[in-house]
Order: structure tokens, then sequence, then C-alpha cells
């Protein structure tokens, strides 16, 4: 099968020296790149910044910003049969970026920001992708509520969604717990494991719901 996924977090620049971003090291969707071409699926993998290594025997796209991982997106999500989004887009960008340097001068700094492209929401709705849709939900509070809006709002087939508020799970850790939120099926936890083990899990799993 064809699959694409997005990982890593973005970077929205500020200044010629400064940027925003969110916390996320991108392993977990790598580890879903790895797992998915060890069991022979045609992998493009849409990255923002990340320290990780190139997987071998994927399609990488390197990008910074939202905009540009939306028309990474955009421009290959066609014949794609799945599509899992994992990376943590930045929700807004300053509105105008400073073409020198801020200069450190008043007491307090207020920046303008607006919404960036919903890239997961766009897929549906704008690309028109057909395929089987997957989210991720990195929630600090009310884990499934907020996961199952995103499933019902973004037009997911699954969402997988952890708790990023409790330690050793998610982010830059080397493991993850994650529950799998499906549209007509109750909520279905997964023990905290590797994130290589659960790729390999989640892949399986997905690639048996898409086909
Ligand atoms: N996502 C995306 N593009 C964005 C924001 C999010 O593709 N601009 C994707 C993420 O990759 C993830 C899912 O949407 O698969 C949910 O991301 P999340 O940040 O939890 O959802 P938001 O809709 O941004 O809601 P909020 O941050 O307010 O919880
Ligand atoms: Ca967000």
């Amino acid at each position: 099968m064809k699959i694409l996924i997005t990982a890593g977090p973005t970077r929205e620049p500020l200044d010629p020296v400064r940027y925003l971003t969110n916390r996320s090291s991108g392993k977990m969707g790598y580890a879903l790149a790895e797992a998915a071409r060890d069991k022979g699926h045609e992998v493009t993998l849409i990255s923002g910044p990340v320290v990780l290594a190139a997987p071998e025997g994927v399609s990488l796209i390197k990008v910074e910003t939202a905009r540009e991982m939306y028309e990474a997106v955009r421009d290959r999500m066609e014949g794609q049969n799945i599509a899992i989004f994992s990376a943590a887009v930045a929700d807004y960008r300053p509105a105008a970026i400073a073409e020198q340097k801020i200069k450190k001068t008043g007491e307090t700094l207020t920046l303008t920001l607006e919404k960036t492209e919903d890239i997961l929401g766009s897929a549906r709705r704008v690309f028109g992708f057909t395929g089987f849709l997957v989210g991720f939900a990195a929630e600090t509070e009310r884990l499934l509520e907020h996961a199952h809006d995103k499933l019902v709002r973004k037009g997911c087939d699954l969402v997988i969604a952890n708790d990023v508020s409790r330690a050793g799970i998610g982010f830059d850790s080397a493991e993850n717990e994650v529950t799998l939120c499906l549209p007509d099926a109750s909520p279905f936890p997964l023990p905290r494991q590797s994130k290589a083990v659960l790729a390999r899990e989640l892949i399986a799993f997905i690639t048996q719901q898409a086909s």
C-alpha cells in the first residue's frame, strides 16, 4: 500500500534568528515510517525539523513551516491508501516576520499570531482524500473526549490518543502508551511499550482496517 506520514514539529519564523515551535521529537512518526517500510509498503514521510536520521527506503520530504508541510502533503495525497498525521503542527504563526532581529527594547513584547493551515482537517474536505485517515491527539486533560471530537471534526477513521501530561510517555521519550479511538467502537487502550514495537502494532492494525 501507499502510506503518507507526517512527523516532527513545525517551525514558524518570527525574525531572522527566532521561531515558534512545538515539543516533538518525531520519534513516533519515524518509527511508523520504518515499521511500514519493513512490511513492504511504499512510504512517503513528510517531516519537520528533527535530529533523527533519514530512514532508508522511505521517500523523505523535509519541511520547516506548517504552510510548507500543508503544501507538501497536498501535492502528494493523490493515490495514497493511508495517511497518518503524527506531526505536531504549530497552530499559530507570527502574523508578520520581522525583517531584522527584534531588539529588546520594551519591558513586555506582544506578538500577533495567525492560525496556520489545519493539514489533517483539510485531508477530506480540501484534498478530497478517500483513503484511510489517521490522526493523533496529544492531550493533557479529558483525553478521550478531545480525541473523539477530533475524530469526528477532521473526518478520521482512527485517532491515536495519548496523555502527554504523564511522565515517560509521548514527546521525547522512547516509550508511548496510546488509546485507539474509532468511530463505531469503544476506545481501545494499548499497553505502554517502546515506540518501535507500538509502531509495528499500529501499522498492522491500520493496514488491516484499511484493506
Ligand atoms: N494537525 C494538522 N495540522 C494542524 C494541526 C494539527 O495536521 N495545523 C493534525 C496533527 O498532526 C494531529 C491532529 O491534527 O494528527 C490533532 O492535532 P492537535 O494539535 O491535537 O489538534 P488541533 O486540531 O490542532 O487542536 P488543539 O491543538 O486545539 O487540541
Ligand atoms: Ca494543535
